[in-house]
């Protein structure tokens, strides 16, 4: 999704500006630009081709400067034209004083009163050259601004109304960048003589690694070397006062991963599961509530209920660990989609635990979500979650740090594996603390736990089978997955790689509801995915199928080793290596992931950057 870097220093700061947005191409976007302070005056260049494209138009227009900001923008209000790429300039001001274009303004987020404020602004004699949101911002910095850049952004901020994080230069000041944020994620990056501003310390990388992470409320003035932060007060008085953030070094980590010899990182995610679950693993000894962070204890005794808060691919996970908390841990659990969460009447219970599930930990609808929670009155807040350096693991209590490594396919995989297993480690925490984990259970969890990298491993390996099957899939317009209880979920996850990678219409239904209205749907044209693992639902599952054959279509199994289903006419089955128990989930859905991926290849599909998506969506 949107991206922002700014900077501040004495040397041409271009270079660093197009890296930062570089590194910030894994999230998605639709245009992209940069502006400086050049000679007195603004200068930008957009595109709505790739950054590497922007890069030369930079070149070629001699683009310089050691005053900018740059941004990548995913289309929100206005359509993805060169018009409304960001920056943005203020320009056509009537009022007594004010001179167009000396305002630059980057944005990410979404401004709700944009309609009131446009129209105030076009009254003032302003001349509006883009669809977007974003364009009041700027020509309201303009407004209010007076000699001090500053001043101006706080005012302005005062103003509006939604998420927004923002970083703004002058032409009549040329050694000043000034940034905002209130929702909508903004770091600091500190260094010796230049300052820097991004919307991820990941921009930053290579840069510096000394980062401060700005909160809702402030404004921040950089200068070469220095800075200054103030915050809004939360007392209703307008006024602002002085912040001192702690300066944070990071581990510095770069976008840039190598692909080695896969074609895409979704398929090097795909096989980098078995590193990740070790990974995410390690250090596990034994269970103790101490994982999820000091003083989990008395809040793992102290809830009744768990109440789970995440989107799209990690909401799935959590919809799985559900089954975990309630059969393993005993403990009610309920599963929400953070968006509708939010907006919806609920009954609180302070003795909830409230986990947030999220890769990004930057995700808009679940911090918001969180936040929701929060005001509820339910106090005890855990969030699993891949980045440790996110807003999320900041605003929550209590955290477990899944170790994926940075996932820069949009489509999630090695992040939602390592969910389930961070979220398996919690079921078995909250079973321990409620009496429901005796020790022998415990060592036997662990072992499974700690073996999972080689199962994953021999599910790999069922690769090429699967690419056979992506032939036939790539040529159909529709599917349906189906499963029972715990792989529920995990057919649903495979609907949801198979629509967004491939473009083709999927849909999952557990399977005892087919016969109350999908099964209308099948036809030979129409291949039924199953997870069949040999659970306890298997001999019910069989019955599923059968309805499905009667009505001739055409079944795609990923059966346990021994559940007897063989391949005959209309039949096609992929025998999984070994039946996992509990923890079969995480390895059930790797093959769906591999038929999503290799289906997405066939049809020739942008598989890392599917159309319209974004890899950290933090907007509402
Ligand atoms: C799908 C996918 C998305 C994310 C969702 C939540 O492949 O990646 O559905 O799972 O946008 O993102 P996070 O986990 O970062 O909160």
């Amino acid at each position: 999704m949107c991206g922002i870097v700014g900077a501040v220093s004495a040397r041409n700061i271009v270079p660093v500006l197009v890296e930062g947005l570089k590194r910030l191409e894994y999230r998605g976007y639709d245009s992209c630009g940069v502006a400086v302070h050049q000679d007195g005056a603004l200068r930008r260049a957009r595109s709505t081709s790739r950054v590497s494209e922007l890069c030369t138009q930079v070149k070629t227009e001699s683009i310089e400067g050691g005053t900018g900001i740059a941004h990548t923008r995913w289309a929100t209000h206005g359509a993805p034209v060169v018009h409304n790429a960001h920056p943005h300039f203020s320009h056509g001001s009537g009022e007594v004083g004010s001179r167009p274009g000396r305002i630059a303004l980057v944005h990410n987020g979404i401004i709700e009163n944009h309609e009131e404020l446009r129209a105030e602004l076009t009254a003032r004699g302003y001349v509006f050259a883009s669809q977007t949101d974003t364009e009041v911002i700027a020509h309201l910095v303009d407004h209010h601004y007076d000699g001090d850049l500053f001043d101006a952004v706080r005012r302005a901020t005062l103003r509006l109304r939604g998420a927004y994080a923002i970083a703004v230069f002058c032409r009549d000041e040329p050694h000043r960048v000034v940034g905002a944020r209130e929702g909508s994620p903004l770091v600091l990056g500190v260094a010796k003589e230049e300052t820097f501003l991004a919307s991820d310390a990941m921009a930053l990388a290579g840069v510096t690694d000394r980062i401060v992470y700005l909160e809702d409320g402030d404004v921040v003035d950089l200068q070469p070397g220095r800075h200054w932060i103030e915050r809004r007060r939360d007392d209703g008085s307008e006024r602002f006062e002085t912040v001192v953030r702690e300066v944070r070094t990071v581990q510095a980590h770069s976008g840039a991963a190598e692909l080695g010899p896969y074609r895409h990182y979704m398929q090097k995610e795909i096989f980098e599961q078995p590193r990740a679950i070790g990974d995410t693993l390690q250090g596990v000894l034994g269970i103790t509530p101490e994982l999820f962070g000091d003083g989990a204890y008395p809040v793992f005794k102290e809830v009744e209920q768990v109440l789970i808060l995440a989107c799209g691919t990690s909401y799935y996970a959590g919809s799985t660990a559900k089954y975990w908390l309630e059969s393993i841990a005993k403990i009610p659990t309920s599963v929400e989609i953070a968006s509708e969460y939010r907006y919806r009447d609920s009954v609180p219970n302070p003795k909830t635990l409230v986990v947030t599930i999220t890769q990004s930990g930057e995700t808009a609808d679940t911090l918001a979500a969180l936040k929701h929670a929060r005001s509820l009155g339910m106090p005890h807040t855990l969030t699993i979650c891949n980045v440790a350096t996110s807003a999320m693991v900041r605003e929550c209590k209590l955290a477990y740090i899944t170790r994926a490594g940075a996932e820069i396919g949009v489509a999630s995989t090695k992040a939602f594996t390592t969910q389930l297993a961070g979220l398996f480690l919690l079921t078995l925490a909250l079973a321990q603390v409620r009496g429901h984990l005796s020790e022998e259970q415990e060592a036997e969890h662990l072992k499974a736990m700690r073996h999972l990298p080689v199962a994953l491993q021999a599910v790999l390996a069922l690769e090429p089978q699967v690419i056979a099957w992506a032939d036939e899939f790539s040529r159909k317009e529709n599917a349906l997955f189906l499963g029972r209880g715990l792989h529920y979920p995990i057919a649903l996850e495979g609907a949801l790689k198979l629509k967004e990678i491939s473009y083709i219409h999927a849909e999952a239904y557990p399977a005892g509801e087919l016969k109350h209205g999908p099964l209308a749907l099948v036809t030979a044209e129409m291949p039924v995915v199953t997870v069949a693992p040999n659970d306890a639902l298997l001999e019910k599952l069989k019955s599923n199928l059968q309805e499905v054959r009667a009505r001739g279509g055409e079944l795609y199994v990923f059966a346990d080793a021994d559940t007897r289903i063989e391949s005959s006419e209309g039949l096609h089955v992929i025998r999984m290596p070994e039946h996992y128990g509990a923890l079969s989930p995480i390895l059930h859905v790797v093959p769906l992931q591999l038929l999503a991926y290799h289906t997405a290849c066939a049809r020739g599909t942008d598989v890392d950057k599917p159309r319209n998506l974004a890899k950290s969506v933090t907007v509402e």
